[in-house]
This record gives C-alpha cells, sequence and structure tokens, in this order.
C-alpha cells in the first residue's frame, strides 16, 4: 500500500474547454506525481492523459457487453489510460438513482479492469442529527463491497463524504472526521482483515486544508469546486505534500 496522501480532484461538469485549457496550463511543468488523481469530464480526458499524474474517471457503465448508448465502460476506460474512477458519488445515488446494487456492480467491473474504484459514502444531515452516520457507513459498505475478496479490498479507496458538507462551504469538526475515518477502517479491519485507505472529502479548499490535512488517520483528500482552478488546487496539493 502507498505512503503517500493521495488528493483526487472531481472537476465533475464544471468546465468549458476554454477553462480547461487555463488549467492545463497552469499546472504544466509543477512536479505532480502519481498521486495526484484528476477526474475530468469524460469529455476532456484524452488532453489529461500522458503525465506523471493518473486519471480517473467520475463514472462507468456497470457491464462491459451491453448495447448501452451514451456509456462508457470499465474496459474501455482502462485502455484508454485512466487508473481510478469514483464510484457511488452522493450526485449519482441523488441524481442518477444509483443504489447499493448498482455500485457494488460497478466496483466488480471496476476491479476486473484494473482500475481502482475510489468508493463515496456518507451520510445526509437528518442522519447526522439522528446519530445514525455509523449506521449508514456500515450499511454502505457492507452492500457495496459485497462478494470483494480481501486482496482487491486492498486496491479501493474509501472517500469519506458527508453529503451535507459537499459543495456548501460546511465541514465537519476534525474530530468529527477522525472518529468517522476510525469507524471506517475498523470495520473494513474487521470484515476483511485488511487495511484501507481513507480520504475526506467535503467543501475542502486552500483555508481549510492546514488544518483537515492535521487529521493523523487520513490518507488524503477529495476536492471537488476548489480542483477546477490550477492555482487554488495546486496551494492545495503543496500543503498535503509538503505540511
Ligand atoms: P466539493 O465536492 O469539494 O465541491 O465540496 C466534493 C465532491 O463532490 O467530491
Amino acid at each position: 500500500m502507498e505512503n503517500k496522501k493521495i488528493i483526487i480532484g472531481n472537476q465533475k461538469m464544471y468546465m468549458s474547454i476554454g477553462e480547461v485549457s487555463e488549467f492545463l496550463k497552469g499546472i504544466t511543468g509543477k512536479n505532480l506525481g502519481s498521486n495526484i488523481v484528476i477526474c475530468p469530464s469524460s469529455i476532456y480526458i484524452p488532453y489529461f492523459l500522458k503525465h506523471r499524474y493518473c486519471v480517473g474517471i467520475q463514472n462507468i457503465s456497470f457491464d462491459d457487453k451491453r448495447q448501452y448508448t451514451g456509456e462508457i465502460s470499465a474496459k474501455q476506460a482502462s485502455d484508454t489510460g485512466i487508473k481510478y474512477a469514483l464510484v457511488g458519488h452522493s450526485e449519482r445515488r441523488l441524481y442518477f438513482n444509483e443504489d447499493n446494487e448498482l455500485i457494488n456492480k460497478k466496483v466488480i467491473a471496476l476491479l476486473q479492469n484494473n482500475i481502482i474504484p475510489i468508493l463515496c459514502i456518507g451520510e445526509t444531515i437528518e442522519e447526522k442529527n439522528l446519530l445514525k452516520t455509523n449506521r449508514v457507513l456500515k450499511n454502505d459498505i457492507v452492500s457495496c463491497l459485497k462478494n470483494i475478496s480481501s486482496d482487491d479490498l486492498e486496491k479501493i479507496i474509501i472517500a469519506y463524504e458527508p453529503i451535507w458538507a459537499i459543495g456548501t462551504n460546511r465541514i465537519p469538526t476534525m474530530s468529527e472526521i477522525k472518529s468517522n475515518v476510525n469507524y471506517i477502517k475498523d470495520l473494513i479491519n474487521k470484515i476483511f482483515k485488511k487495511d484501507v485507505r481513507v480520504v475526506y472529502g467535503g467543501s475542502v479548499n486552500s483555508n481549510n486544508i492546514n488544518k483537515l490535512n492535521k487529521i493523523d488517520n487520513l490518507d488524503g483528500f477529495l476536492i471537488g469546486g476548489s480542483s477546477t482552478k490550477s492555482e487554488e488546487f495546486l496551494k492545495i496539493i503543496e500543503v498535503v505534500v509538503n505540511q
């Protein structure tokens, strides 16, 4: 398992072609290694390939062999040079009705094609207020990782993303993050007898990264909005890599 913290940028559907070009200009010549993963809109992926950083895809189809207009298979992604994929993001659960059963199929398809799944899990504000966070995390872990072997488990990254923290500029307290990440790691260790990497996502930016980066059980960060401007993204990377 790699020791370096991993920094994943989820650029969602935010950027125009002009903004992508600006972004690429901004990161050209910077020393971004394989612990940096950029997930652009799929249509822009070819512009990001063949650099030292890695490229991730924001979504894949659960099945390789069907007639699915508009979908991208894990095999196609892998053949293109994509190393990581987001799966189970709350926006896909909410707007595209993705449930844990489908997410489990996607995790399996990714592993079969040597792509590292970044499995996103997290609670809503209502669930948090009802003290159901652990129950939600456990249910997501057990269902999304059904039929995954211990060996494959080591390849997976879990992104703990409280849904209420995504795109809101609100983040949990540092001790809440630490204890929820501990809960995830302990549970996975109990089930699979293996360690898993866990990153935090939800309103990470250059103002809060200093304190977030001090949480000692985190293996990195998943960054949405703040990964779309090269200057902001580089500032975050600088803190995580050098602190
Ligand atoms: P945010 O998004 O950083 O804009 O809150 C995180 C995510 O959706 O992965």
